[in-house]
């Protein structure tokens, strides 16, 4: 198959032709990929694997329509439109009992690019390929476990919904469920890719009464306002912290969510949070900077943090639920597409990423 492939040398895709993709196995189901998102964490994967040498179809934000499945599914057949998801939970183990199915050993495998016994779907020349966070939307067919498709009704257009596998995902859940957001709560957001502009979406969801956000990008903090955000804050020229505060009395806010990737940024949100209040990780950053935040502070003020994978969403319960938002006008996802490329053009969709140009660039993929 063809496929957008990273080699695991330049800091750039490569376009082959010769990619073996294996028959889906009992369980597994192999999707056509119609469209996928290029989420930061493709970048921070590139940037990570520059040099080793490893091979991987990246791409973790997709949607298409299956293929052929294999023996025991039951839950979609050959035709069916599907949105694709990174995390792939069991439904059986410790934490899926307990409702955490991100946390899902087998879901969890998704940072390897392999399956939970270690073994990959794609090969080229006979070695293994990595399928990158656990989906390799990047090339024409994946095969993934059928837990990690949801299907979608006959009608929905692939190249919007895809967004919702990741960025929707991450942002709103985060929102809905790792924080739980109250009516009238206010909100913090640092980083407005399409990350930072599903929390700010999540939050007007959950009924939120102030969104702030920061962002040095003018367009991005334009973009916000338009997604719900109530006051926009330039991290260059504004004090974050001294503005969050004086826009809530003082208090400092219920939440902050940290959505840009920069650790430091951690500090930012704890201290605009008010006493007792909550900040969400969110942004992972790369380059494995640290955070300095006080244990004084967070003893003395009751303060939290808490991260948040994938906004430790359920796939089945909570994708459903995030298209029917869209269909009723209450999720904006066609304003985050603003860059569609070609497959052939991935380099140029990952250059508008690093220059943080639009929200959100949809590949192409196969039609
Ligand atoms: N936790 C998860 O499950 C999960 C899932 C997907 C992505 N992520 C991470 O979320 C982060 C955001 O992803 P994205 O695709 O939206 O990235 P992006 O590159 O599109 O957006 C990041 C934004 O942060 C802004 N920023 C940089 N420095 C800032 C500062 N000092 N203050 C405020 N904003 C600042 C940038 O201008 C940019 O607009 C990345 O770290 C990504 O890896 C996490
Ligand atoms: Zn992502
Ligand atoms: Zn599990």
């Amino acid at each position: 198959m063809r496929a957008a492939l990273y080699e695991g040398v330049e800091p750039q895709l490569s376009f082959v032709d010769d990619i073996e993709i294996e028959e889906p196995r009992p369980g597994e189901v192999m999707v056509r990929v119609a469209n996928c998102g290029i989420c930061h964490s493709d970048l921070s994967m590139i940037d990570m694997m520059v040099g080793s040498g490893s091979t991987a179809v990246l791409g973790h934000e997709a949607a298409g329509t299956v293929e052929q499945v294999g023996a025991g599914v039951t839950s979609v057949a050959a035709g069916d439109k599907v949105l694709l998801t990174p995390l792939a939970p069991c439904g059986s183990c410790y934490f899926c009992a307990r409702g955490e199915p991100t946390a899902c050993s087998v879901a969890q495998s998704f940072t390897s690019g392999l399956r939970p016994d270690g073994t990959s779907p794609f090969s080229r020349a006979g070695a293994p390929v990595l399928r990158g966070l656990g989906v390799g939307g990047f090339g024409e067919f994946t095969v993934v476990r059928e837990s990690g498709v949801v299907k979608l009704a006959p009608d929905t257009p692939l190249d919007v919904a895809c967004v919702v596998g990741c960025a929707i995902q991450t942002g709103v859940g985060a929102v809905i469920n790792t924080a739980r957001v109250e009516p009238g709560a206010t909100v913090l957001v640092t980083g407005l890719g399409g990350i930072g502009i599903s929390v700010v979406q999540g939050a007007r969801l959950a009924g939120a009464s102030q969104i702030i956000v920061s962002d040095p990008v003018a367009e991005r903090r334009e973009a916000a306002l338009h997604f719900g955000a109530t006051s926009a804050l330039d991290p260059m020229n504004d004090d974050v912290v001294a503005k969050s505060k004086e826009l809530t009395n003082d208090i400092g806010v219920d939440y902050a969510f940290e959505a840009a990737g920069v650790a430091p940024l951690i500090e930012t949100c704890v201290e605009a949070s008010r006493v007792r209040g909550t900040t969400v990780v969110v942004g992972v950053d790369a380059t494995l900077a640290a955070s300095s935040v006080m244990g004084a502070v967070l003893a003395t003020y009751g303060k939290r943090i808490v991260g948040s994978l994938l906004g430790d969403c359920h796939p089945q319960r909570d994708i459903p639920m995030f298209m029917e938002l869209w269909r009723r006008g209450q999720l904006d996802l066609e304003a985050m597409v603003s860059n569609r490329f070609a497959i052939d053009d991935a380099n140029e969709g990952i250059a508008a990423l690093r220059a943080a140009k639009g929200i959100r660039t949809v590949l192409t993929v196969s039609s």
